[in-house]
């Protein structure tokens, strides 16, 4: 492992990795360094976790040999632009973790044989359960990749995957809290409308989304097995989930998640 890490951006996904860095003594806060230009957040970063901070994306690069580029794809071209003269390819590995931009759009624009990592991981890093793919650049190593690895393992499971699975992956663990989320807020209101208060209801769905995965993790169980457990013959649940296949409850999220794969795979075209 690295001594440090130098951090450009300092916002949602860098604190959560920051934290999961810190928790799991993978740096110490003084091998964290951290590049934002809003000073609000700085100081936050610097009183919270005791890492180095400054507004300059170059002085990070020039410190340190492990880059994480954690902005918003809309500003990666000005970034890469300002940092690119700092890489040394000998040096440095690069670790992005934008969603949409390809790696062969970093590689186009930063000194030939740069080492790059591409990362998705999902919101759940804030709480330390991201699922996090990871994809190896034409020039990184088998060692980078590990090295990767080990780094977000602090912020949840790591899978490694071609780049060429990272569109799929968007769609699916990228976009899934939302899908989730959207899922719950739906239990929520059929609760509500067979009656729950909606505080009883919201408690009610949220135990039973967070009992069910836990019960398949711990049973090692499929989702067929999980269903055909609670569903008895003529009971409540065989007529609900009659409904659901009447209605296309499966086709509908198969197709939402295909919608998001295009659009995924438009994105990346649009920058490639
Ligand atoms: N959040 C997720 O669930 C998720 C999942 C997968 C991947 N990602 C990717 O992770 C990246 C970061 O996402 P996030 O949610 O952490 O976004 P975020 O909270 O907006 O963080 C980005 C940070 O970068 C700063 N920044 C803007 N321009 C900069 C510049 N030129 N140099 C240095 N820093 C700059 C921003 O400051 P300002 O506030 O001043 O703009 C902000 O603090 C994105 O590329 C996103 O696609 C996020």
């Amino acid at each position: 492992m690295k001594k440090g890490i130098g951090i450009i951006g300092g916002g949602q996904m860098a604190e959560a990795l920051i934290k999961g860095f810190l928790e799991r003594q993978l740096f110490s806060s003084e091998n964290i360094w951290v590049s934002e230009p809003i000073l609000e957040r700085r100081e936050y970063l610097m009183r919270n976790y005791s890492v180095k901070v400054t507004p300059s994306n170059c002085e990070v690069v020039e410190n340190q040999e492990l880059i994480l580029l954690a902005v918003k794809p809309q500003v990666m071209v000005e970034v890469l632009e300002e940092i690119k003269f700092k890489i040394d390819p000998e040096k440095h590995l690069i670790i992005t973790i934008a969603a949409g931009l390809p790696i062969s759009f970093y590689e186009k624009r930063l000194p030939l044989k740069t080492r790059l990592i591409r990362v998705m991981p999902n919101t759940c890093a804030l709480v330390h359960k991201s699922i996090s793919a990871v994809a190896k650049g034409t020039f990184a190593q088998e060692e980078d990749l590990n090295l990767v690895e080990e780094l977000f393992l602090a912020i949840g499971e790591v899978v490694k995957v071609e780049e060429k699975y990272i569109d799929a992956v968007t769609a699916l663990s990228g976009s899934g809290p939302a899908y989730v989320a959207l899922f719950l807020e739906a239990l929520i209101d059929g609760g509500v409308r067979v009656g729950l208060p909606r505080p009883l209801s919201e408690k009610l769905a949220l135990f039973t989304l967070e009992g069910t995965v836990f019960l398949m993790k711990t049973l090692q169980k499929n989702p067929y097995e999980i269903k055909a457990m609670v569903t008895s013959p003529g009971g409540t649940t065989i007529s609900a989930l009659e409904v659901f296949y009447k209605e296309g409850f499966s086709g509908i999220i198969i197709s939402a998640i295909n919608k998001a794969f295009e659009r995924s795979k438009e994105i990346g075209q649009t920058f490639s």
